[in-house]
């Protein structure tokens, strides 16, 4: 990927972390994160309204911390990426119309970011990978397997046909009262649990692209009421963490297989999961395929990522009018090959 050649400015506002980065190609000089998660605890999931008003709160902000931990200022950036896609409406239009703003203002270039294409390039910008890859980008609103045919060319292999991994996560975890969000509660429970104490489903049968997670919540459901107090949470823990990540290693490694990838990625929130990691690491060493995870601090969501798509499409001449707007839902963006 070639990218601008200078510092390009990055703002995520598509959920419930306001971020802003700049990059230097895929060289991040700063990469602000505020987290609205004690916020949204109190309700148990995200709250739209409150996460819009939290991120007109801390949007200049965290571009100030941003600014000075890159040692740069707001007149040395040559261009801007936002997510204006897919996520929740109100949120995003707090980041896009920041972007706007500082575009105006500096007088120049600004591009709208899907968040998506944003989580699938992201292992990219701490290797250099082959294509075409399989990308299994696992978050709390997505759960899907996209073969990367090159940077822009995506086809949607399969995905969840119901929960998403990371909201399996977080709902089983609300269910075992290990509190939000779960998927990093379930991976410190599982720590000393065992995976093998209870039984739970893998959803769909094997030789699929697709995964099910709807029939462990109620599986979850079951087991806390059957077990009562006799329920041992880290163990309980552990198996819900074997069935999500088991699952999705699996179907990964089939579907590069069937589609003759050269390499396998993990990207979005759940990447962060270690037994996840590890599983795919373990695999792919075993059947000497190579494997790249997103750097843990580019698993969450994240604006450095965001700045790494907009370096990219930037130099080749993209950019976006000042009547852009935000969408909730969006596919893919698919490049006009010439
Ligand atoms: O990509 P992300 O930050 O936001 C979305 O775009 O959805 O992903 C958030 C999701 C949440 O469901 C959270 O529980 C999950 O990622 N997550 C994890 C871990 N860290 C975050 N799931 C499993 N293990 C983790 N360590
Ligand atoms: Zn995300």
């Amino acid at each position: 990927m070639n990218y601008l050649g200078g510092p390009v400015l990055g703002i995520e506002t598509s959920c419930d972390e306001t971020s802003i980065a700049i990059v230097n190609g895929r060289n991040v000089l700063s990469n602000i994160v505020s987290s609205q998660t004690e916020l949204h605890k109190t309700w148990g999931g995200i709250v739209p309204e409150a996460a819009a008003r939290k991120h007109i709160e801390s949007v200049i902000p965290c571009l100030s911390v941003a600014l000075c931990q890159a040692s740069l200022s707001l007149n040395e950036i040559l261009g801007i990426g936002v997510t204006n896609r897919p996520g929740l409406v109100g949120a995003l239009s707090i980041g896009v119309t920041a972007a706007k703003a500082i575009s105006m203002s500096l007088d120049i270039p600004m591009i709208g970011i899907h968040h998506l294409e944003a989580h699938i390039l992201s292992p990219q910008m701490a290797a250099d990978i082959p294509y075409p890859h399989l990308c299994l980008l696992v978050s709390g609103g997505h759960t899907e397997q996209i073969l990367v045919k090159r940077p822009g060319q995506y086809q949607r292999l399969g995905g969840t046909i119901d929960d998403a991994a990371g909201e399996a996560f977080d709902k089983c975890a609300r269910t075992l009262g290990l509190g939000y969000p779960g998927g990093p509660a379930i991976q410190n429970a599982a720590k000393s649990g065992d995976p093998k104490r209870y039984s739970l489903p893998r959803g769909l049968k094997d030789h699929t692209f697709d995964f099910s997670f709807a029939g462990l919540k109620t599986a979850t459901m079951q087991l806390v009421e059957r077990e009562s107090d006799k329920l041992d949470l880290n163990d309980a823990a552990a198996c819900v963490e074997e069935a999500i990540t088991s699952v999705l290693s699996d179907r990964a490694v089939y579907a590069s297989r069937e589609f003759n990838c050269s390499a396998i990625t993990l990207a979005g929130g759940v990447a962060a999961n270690s037994s996840l990691r590890k599983k795919l690491e373990t695999e792919c060493a075993r059947r000497s395929f190579p494997f790249f995870a997103a750097p843990l601090e580019l698993c969450t969501d994240n604006a450095a990522m965001i700045a790494h798509i907009a370096a990219w499409r930037l130099s080749l001449g993209e950019f976006d009018t000042f009547d852009m707007d935000v969408f909730g839902r969006s596919n893919l963006p698919q490049e006009k090959i010439t």
